[in-house]
């Protein structure tokens, strides 16, 4: 029986069986490699393609991104989350161009300096765009390894997680890099899946310990559910003229830098608040029913309340009337565009 290494398995199988023809595979741009890989730490395959295609098509290399402004960044972000990613991405590119005349540097180390480029996400590219030899440990990675070698706790801490780079250290083949990477990518999108995996047809099933024991679904160990902090708010769709209006997010932590729905407390008297902020005369108030929204460790659960307006814009607020086509196309976030498709 052929006892081959590790890594040498995750190459096979990944030439047989893995995927070949993402929109960012079989490039050594370094710009796109990064891209891509910043749009998947928090969200699917499926999802970004259609982002990743339409930002290369108005962002087609670095210097154009670092000469947009942050709004039109955030345009093309809006609705995929995680908009940090954006502030982060936009800041990178800049300083790629300052520092590095454009030029992305080719090391982990030195790629771990820009924003938004942590240790594995530095990996990643250092390995697809300069070939170099770097572990990566993200999230589909971490349960691969957790299950291989049953390593217990949640691998968010840091003292799993120290244990995992150490494991993801020595793994590491001498050649094959690429392929190496993005099979373990693929396997733990699509064999080692956290619920029900395909062990039958993983090429690590021989010597993976959480399979002998018939402990895949314990691990990796999940996470001590942390309280999910709610938040009841109205939202505010004043509307004037078939128009409506959104205002920057200028302070606020969620969120920031997009355009969204004025919002007030629940016990604030609606026509009150538009009257004192906007200078506006409330001449009918609807109420919807309430809508929830999830983010990572909170629940948002909001009433939008629609408000007939009259009168003069007057405030110190960054705020405009668009019209239902501008506001999509803007820098919105998710809840704002569901309720402009299904109320407006
Ligand atoms: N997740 C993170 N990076 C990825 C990549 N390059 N391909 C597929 N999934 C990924």
């Amino acid at each position: 029986m052929s006892r081959l290494s590790f890594a040498q398995r995750i190459v096979n199988w990944q030439r047989l069986h893995g995927r070949h023809h993402l929109p960012w595979q079989n490039t050594r741009d370094a710009y796109r490699i990064w891209l891509s890989e910043i749009m998947l730490q928090q969200t699917q395959v499926e999802t970004v393609i259609n982002y990743y295609q339409r930002f290369l098509r108005s962002f087609p290399n670095i210097r154009t991104l670092a000469k947009a402004p942050l709004s039109r960044v955030l345009e093309h972000w809006s609705g995929l989350g995680y908009y940090r990613r954006a502030h982060h991405l936009h800041a990178a590119a800049r300083e790629v161009m300052n520092r590095y005349g454009g030029k992305f540097p080719e090391t982990q180390e030195m790629l771990m300096a820009l924003p938004g480029i942590g240790r594995s996400t530095a990996a990643a590219i250092a390995v697809f765009a300069f070939d170099q030899r770097a572990a990566i440990l993200d999230g589909n990675v971490k349960r691969v390894l957790a299950r291989h070698r049953a390593i217990e706790g949640n691998p968010s801490l840091s003292a799993i997680e120290k244990t995992m780079w150490a494991v993801a250290e020595t793994l590491l083949p001498k050649r094959n890099l690429s392929e190496y990477t993005q099979g373990l990518m693929d396997l733990g999108a699509s064999i080692c899946t956290r619920r029900q995996p395909d062990c039958a047809h993983c090429p690590l099933r021989r010597d993976c310990v959480a399979r002998l024991e018939q402990r895949t679904h314990l691990l990796p160990t999940p996470k001590t559910a942390q309280p999910l902090v709610e938040l009841r708010f109205h939202i505010l769709i004043l509307k004037r003229k078939q128009r409506i209006l959104l205002e920057e997010r200028v302070t606020q932590k969620i969120w920031t830098g997009l355009w969204s729905f004025p919002e007030c407390a629940l016990t604030d008297d609606v026509a009150q608040v538009v009257k004192r902020r906007y200078g506006l005369t409330a001449a009918a108030i609807e109420t919807f029913p309430v809508m929830t929204h999830r983010l990572t460790h909170r629940r948002l659960i909001m009433t939008p309340v629609e408000v007939d307006v009259r009168g003069r814009l007057r405030t110190t607020a960054s705020c405009r009337f668009l019209s239902r086509e501008e506001v999509l196309r803007d820098a919105i976030p998710t809840p704002v565009r569901s309720i402009i498709l299904a109320r407006i």
